[in-house]
């Protein structure tokens, strides 16, 4: 493994962009569970039984009880040492990669709705799945579309309300059937016109998310990937670690 990770700190030294796309694996050091790893369940459900606008329709009040269990189990929880690493090199703290400008340029592309990267400072990040700490309208009343922000844990009544209309409001996060916002699957396929591309606690399944990594090394991008175990991504990228997020990344950012 040490020859993997000094080949891939090797690649991000000579490199001048470098993107990094996160799943929940990366927040499972912090106790945020996973959607398919172990007490990824909850209750008898999985993920795609209950975040579809089907399952919504259907039946908003045990939606959001799942969401106000999310909510709680996250609200305890901080970021660890895997955002950490993202966070400094977000902020340019590696200098000297470019020459030019002495600047590594880092994007970070998260699936995560924990908002644990912006906690940790993480910096030119786009949340393709949206916050789970923000809330929209469910009837799509013009005011209540754009999100707002919402910490309350617990929340008082569910399912909550709109405060523009009183329907009902919503997660604002992307479910299985919907579409990412136009600038948010933008800004994820621009990052990919990078040197590196790192995939990183994610079961690489969900797609387009699983699709960028494949994307990157279209374009001529060294790719690796750290996870737990083998993903469909493994036997894509150029190097696959197995291990810890929190673990892994420390030691990368230790041979820059
Ligand atoms: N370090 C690295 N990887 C880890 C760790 C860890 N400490 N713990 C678990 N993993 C890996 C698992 O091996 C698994 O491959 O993280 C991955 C988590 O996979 P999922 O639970 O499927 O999460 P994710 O890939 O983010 O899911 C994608 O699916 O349910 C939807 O919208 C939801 O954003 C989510 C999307």
């Amino acid at each position: 493994m040490n020859d993997e990770l000094t080949l891939i700190a090797e690649r991000i030294t000579g490199a001048r962009r470098l993107t990094i796309l996160t799943g929940a694996g990366i927040s499972a050091a912090s106790g945020v569970p996973t959607f398919r790893g172990e007490g990824g369940l909850w209750r008898q459900y999985r993920p795609e039984d209950l975040a579809t606008p089907d399952a919504f329709g259907r039946d908003p009040r045990l939606v959001w009880e799942w969401y106000a269990w999310r909510r709680e189990t996250i609200a305890g929880c901080q970021p660890n040492a895997a955002h950490d690493v993202i966070a400094r090199w977000s902020a340019g703290v590696r200098p000297g990669s470019d020459p030019g400008t002495g600047r590594l340029k880092v994007g970070v592309i998260t699936q995560n709705v924990d908002d644990l990267h912006l906690r940790a400072g993480t910096r030119n990040l786009v949340r393709i799945h949206g916050s789970i700490w923000e809330l929209s309208c469910w009837d799509g009343c013009p005011a209540g579309t754009t999100p707002w922000r919402d910490e309350r844990v617990p929340l008082a009544d569910l399912p909550p309300r709109c405060p523009h209309c009183g329907g009902l409001a919503r997660p604002a996060v992307v479910w299985f059937g919907e579409a990412l916002r136009d600038e948010h699957l933008r800004a994820a396929l621009d990052a990919t016109a990078c040197d590196v591309f790192l995939t990183v606690g994610t079961s690489a399944i969900v797609y387009p998310a699983a699709g960028l990594v494949h994307e990157a090394r279209r374009q001529g991008a060294f790719t690796a990937e750290i996870n737990l175990e083998e993903t469909p991504a493994s036997t894509a990228v150029d190097v696959a670690i197995h291990g810890g997020a929190e673990v892994i990344l420390p030691r990368l950012a230790d041979l820059l």
